[in-house]
């Protein structure tokens, strides 16, 4: 079998078109335009190429964009000062901190600052906290972009989940938690995989459903895919080839992958796209909240 590409880059124009859609219908009706502020601390290239399209996106689904760009060494109580302004700001609905934060600033601290209200990362003990309380139905919470965005490619492809022996390697605060949580909300039996687990291919090879983000370039090897699985691939490292050119490869083998999968994402290209589209639709449905409105079903 040759599997099937999930193209997470078409999902999301799809997506961030249906938010913008109804980004204008929030405008015409409630006459409320939804407004994200950016917290970007310091000069991390990377960061700034996400928080770049994070502000141009934010513009084009018709939305307020507040960046704050603040200097690597700024203290502390300045950031949760902006913080607070944030919170009390009431065309803000969606407050997010870049991350990593430079060393000297507790990103717990910061995290644990932000309304939870305003929380479109998901990120805040709250939230956490009522993802793992949620048993199913409409999420009315924000929860971390990156697991929702392959939540939503997952049903895309798969349609129920429910049953499926899922496997989430990696067990980061941002990602896989989140992810495995989503996944028992949907009924699957969950494994969560990390780099001290005994067995990772003969976990890997249950996975009816595989999550890999573990953040280490091809570490997944094809024959550990089992026949017919769908395959979902976080990880994002990129690499310099003998002719200097710069490409993206993900935690999955990907050409020896996709003899044994049903479908899989291809780095870049799958999840990398979803991850702003999600923050976009955490914003409006924030805003939504605000005013008393259920989430749209987008
Ligand atoms: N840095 C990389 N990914 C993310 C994310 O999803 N949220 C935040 N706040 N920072 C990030």
């Amino acid at each position: 079998m040759t599997a099937s590409i999930i193209d997470g880059k078409a999902y999301a124009a799809g997506l961030r078109e249906r938010v913008a859609r109804e980004v204008a219908t929030l405008k015409a009706e409630k006459g409320l335009t939804p407004g994200l502020a950016v917290v970007l601390v310091g000069d991390d290239p990377a960061s700034q190429v996400y928080v770049r399209s994070k502000t141009r996106q934010v513009t084009e689904a018709g939305m307020a964009g507040f960046d704050h760009k603040l200097p690597g060494d700024v203290p502390e109580a300045d950031v949760l000062a902006l913080v607070a302004r944030l919170n009390a700001d009431p065309a803000v609905h969606g407050i997010l901190v870049q991350l990593p934060l430079p060393s000297h600033i507790a990103s717990s601290r910061v995290i644990a600052a932000i309304d939870p209200a305003k929380d479109v990362d998901g990120l805040s003990a709250t939230n956490a906290g009522r993802l793992v309380q949620s048993t199913g139905g409409a999420l009315d919470f924000s929860v971390a972009c990156t697991p929702l965005g392959c939540l939503m490619l997952l049903k895309d492809s798969l349609g129920a989940l429910a049953g499926a022996d899922a496997v989430v390697v990696g067990r980061s605060v941002l990602v896989g938690k989140p992810m495995a949580q989503l996944l028992v909300r949907e009924d699957c039996t969950v494994t969560v995989a990390h780099s001290r687990s005994r067995d990772l291919p003969a976990l890997c090879r249950r996975a009816d459903i595989l999550v890999a983000a573990a953040g280490r370039a091809e570490m997944i090897k094809g024959d550990w895919i089992k026949p017919g699985a769908t395959v979902i691939d976080v990880g994002i490292t990129r690499i310099t080839k003998p002719d200097g050119k710069q490409r993206l490869i993900g935690d999955v083998e990907f050409e020896a992958a996709r003899m044994s999968a049903r479908a899989i994402t291809p780095v870049p290209g799958g999840v990398g796209p979803m991850t702003i589209a999600c923050l976009l639709h955490n914003t409006l449905q924030a805003a939504r909240r605000s005013v008393g409105l259920g989430p749209a079903a987008i």
